[in-house]
């Protein structure tokens, strides 16, 4: 477990969709409509009607995040971040990752969430490469956490140990 300010941040092996927390961050794509990876999970889990909340939105620029009930499952919200595609990092996708973990904060804030977990935006079906993104993940959220003072848990949902190790140092490295 580390801290920054009065915030906990912890890296965790599990499955985002088991977290009862005030939100869970869906990876989704600008349709906001469903897909695989995480999303297909958060949507399998939630049930048909975040299906239909996510119809009302009318989408999601990338690098933009959007806030909807967490249906059946346990989180109460899903925030729904659209990250970029990986393209080699010379089209801006280091700061539309950033804007992901800023916007979904912000949005949390403002529903008054105090706890969030996040999955490795970008880094499966978008092909961002981990390490580099888990060091976007965690400095972005540090950096946002003092304009967001409802926030006191952050946790960093990993789908194996591979991603787990990459969180552990890049959260090591905050002393
Ligand atoms: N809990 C935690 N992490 C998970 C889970 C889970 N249940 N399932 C997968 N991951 P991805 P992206 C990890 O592909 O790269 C969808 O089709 C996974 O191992 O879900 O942002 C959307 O609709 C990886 O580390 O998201 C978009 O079209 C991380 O979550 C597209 O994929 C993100 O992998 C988004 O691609």
């Amino acid at each position: 477990m580390f801290t920054s300010g009065h915030c906990s941040l912890e890296a965790r092996v599990v499955d985002i969709t088991t977290l009862a927390l005030d939100a869970i961050v869906n990876a989704a794509n600008s349709s906001l409509l469903g897909g695989g990876g995480v999303d297909g999970a958060i949507h399998r889990a939630a049930g048909r009607a975040l299906l239909r909340e996510c119809e009302t939105l009318g989408g999601c620029a990338t690098g933009d995040a959007k806030i909807t009930a967490g249906y059946q499952l346990p989180a109460k919200h899903v925030i729904h971040a659209v990250g970029p595609v990986w393209q080699g990092g010379g089209r801006g996708e280091a700061e539309l990752l950033a804007s992901c973990y800023r916007r979904s904060l912000e949005l949390a804030g403002q529903a008054r969430c105090e706890s969030i977990a996040f999955p490795a935006i970008s880094c499966g079906i978008y092909r961002f490469p981990a390490e580099e993104a888990v060091g976007i993940a965690v400095g972005t959220v540090v950096d946002t956490l003092p304009r967001i003072p409802a926030i006191e848990q952050v946790v960093f949902a990993c789908f194996d140990d591979a991603m787990f190790a990459h969180y552990q140092a890049a959260l090591g490295r905050l002393g």
